[in-house]
């Protein structure tokens, strides 16, 4: 469920048409609406109520600072993979200690930063990495919090880009290896704190078949860690799927009553967990991104041109592959309807593509939609997870603002980056520059510069510093 809807043909995000938005503040645009956030964790809250459950929503879904500070407001614990996200939680007023950081790759200066703060739980992806916090927190003299993602090697049933709990992916340690390295940690690694485990079977699980297969298999395990080690919590990451076929529809509850009645949802992930979970009597946390987030967003763009060729329609608009690259990195849907929804009932076919040089900057093949002309708007529906913090300034293109609407409020997330600060921390080396009145003096005379080139590179560089 979600609050974009369509009021007198116009697509509004809660009490505010979209077109507004956009006319004021340029394309392209990620909107977000708050309501839909807050409603998707109180249906998480609600229906894992029987557990003592903490949540902790996963970043790197969506890491805008007022996105996070929402998060803060809910009291949510967050899941982390850097010290940048750390830092960026502390920033917006969370809670590090409600804190779980995660990644095969954490450095030592992560690993200490992390250990000064305080965190509820480092998620160990491998014996090396076990051996290095052992070893800091030695240093810090401090007791290190840790628990073993362990790799179950259950298919989650999703795209294989976004599988990760099998025995191809480079998550986890594998379920096998667990409990004799839980064994190794307590006679060896007395700076570690064996608080849980944890493990993450893949995103966009639209059904609860993976889930309850992986948490059968790790059960026997929690019970042995829990009686021998005292450990105090099961994690069960992420994974809970959206609605991107029928983005739109699914906003409202029929959708889910009718055509959506066997998709997941937390009263259906609670249904099927919570009687295996209930027994183990010990703390569950889950780390849901997409779910909070993904339908709460949406990427508004303009239509710069409609190209016909003899093989097919094009439609150009001004978002592209660098905005959001789900479409190209792993050939997802986003369902894409106008914000001003068209009186005609003829549609047309064609591709939606953005300007970006690559044949792989397309956000739809062979959309059908109602005809659009150079200056229509569009919503790229369900973009709200892995949208803007997978954006990148590719073809030098700056990125997108970001509002959040709460009722008939709006306001920036983000304001939309000015050309000159995206080549901010850029220089050019030192041997390539030369001042205006040391170039050799024929060159000089040969060709007098105009008055708009007259800076020098080494001016350039100085003033796009400023
Ligand atoms: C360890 C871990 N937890 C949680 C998540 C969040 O997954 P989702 O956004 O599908 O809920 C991920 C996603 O990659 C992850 O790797």
């Amino acid at each position: 469920m979600h609050d974009f809807h369509y009021k007198n043909g116009k697509l509004f995000c809660e009490n505010v048409a979209v077109e507004d938005l956009v006319k004021q503040a340029g394309s392209p645009l990620y909107v977000y609406s708050q309501k839909t956030i807050v409603e998707n964790v109180n249906r998480l809250e609600i229906a894992l109520a029987p557990l003592d459950v903490t949540i902790c929503y996963a970043m790197k879904a969506n890491a805008s600072l007022g996105i996070l500070g929402l998060m803060a407001c809910m009291e949510l614990g967050f899941d982390v993979v850097s010290i940048g996200e750390l830092r960026k939680v502390h920033f917006a007023g969370g809670d590090t200690k409600r804190c779980v950081f995660a990644g095969v790759g954490k450095t030592e200066a992560e690993i200490t930063d992390a250990l000064k703060l305080g965190i509820y739980s480092f998620n160990v992806e491998s014996i090396p990495e076990l051996e290095r916090i052992n070893r800091i927190a030695g240093k810090l003299h401090k007791k290190a919090p840790v628990a073993i993602r362990v790799n179950p090697n259950v298919d989650a049933e999703t795209h294989a880009k976004i599988t990760t709990g099998t025995y191809a992916n480079k998550f986890g340690i594998a379920f096998e290896e667990v409990e004799a390295l839980y064994r190794k940690a307590k006679r060896s690694y007395k700076n570690l704190h064996l608080k849980g485990v944890q493990m993450h079977i893949g995103s966009q699980l639209t059904d609860t078949a993976p889930f309850v297969k992986a948490v059968k298999k790790m059960i026997p395990l929690v019970k042995t860690l829990r009686d021998k080690y005292d450990i105090e919590f099961f994690s069960l990451g992420g994974g809970i799927g959206i609605a991107y076929q029928d983005a739109l529809e699914s906003g409202s509850a029929d959708w889910w009553q009718t055509k959506g009645k066997d998709f997941i949802s937390p009263e259906k992930f609670a249904d099927a967990l919570i009687p295996l979970l209930q027994p183990l009597g010990v703390k569950i946390l889950i780390e849901p991104g997409r779910f909070i987030v993904g339908n709460a967003g949406i990427l508004v763009t303009r239509v710069e041109y409609v190209k016909q060729t003899p093989k097919k329609n094009f439609v150009v608009v001004d978002a592209a592959m660098n905005d959001l690259i789900r479409p190209a990195l792993y050939d997802s849907y986003h369902q894409i309807v106008p914000l001003k929804q068209s009186r005609t009932q003829k549609t047309i076919k064609a591709d939606i593509v953005g300007p970006i040089c690559e044949s792989g900057d397309c956000f739809s093949h062979d959309c059908t939609l109602a005809p659009v002309k150079e200056g229509d708007y569009l919503a790229l529906m369900s973009a709200g997870a892995y949208g803007m913090t997978m954006a990148c300034n590719y073809n030098g293109r700056p990125l997108p603002a970001e509002i959040l609407v709460s009722g008939d409020q709006a306001d920036y997330l983000r304001l939309r980056e000015n050309i000159h600060t995206t080549w901010k921390y850029e220089g050019i080396p030192q041997w390539l520059l030369f001042e205006e009145e040391e170039q050799p003096k024929e060159k000089k005379e040969k060709k007098a510069p105009k008055k708009s080139s007259r800076k020098t590179p080494k001016k350039q560089a100085k003033s796009a510093k400023k």
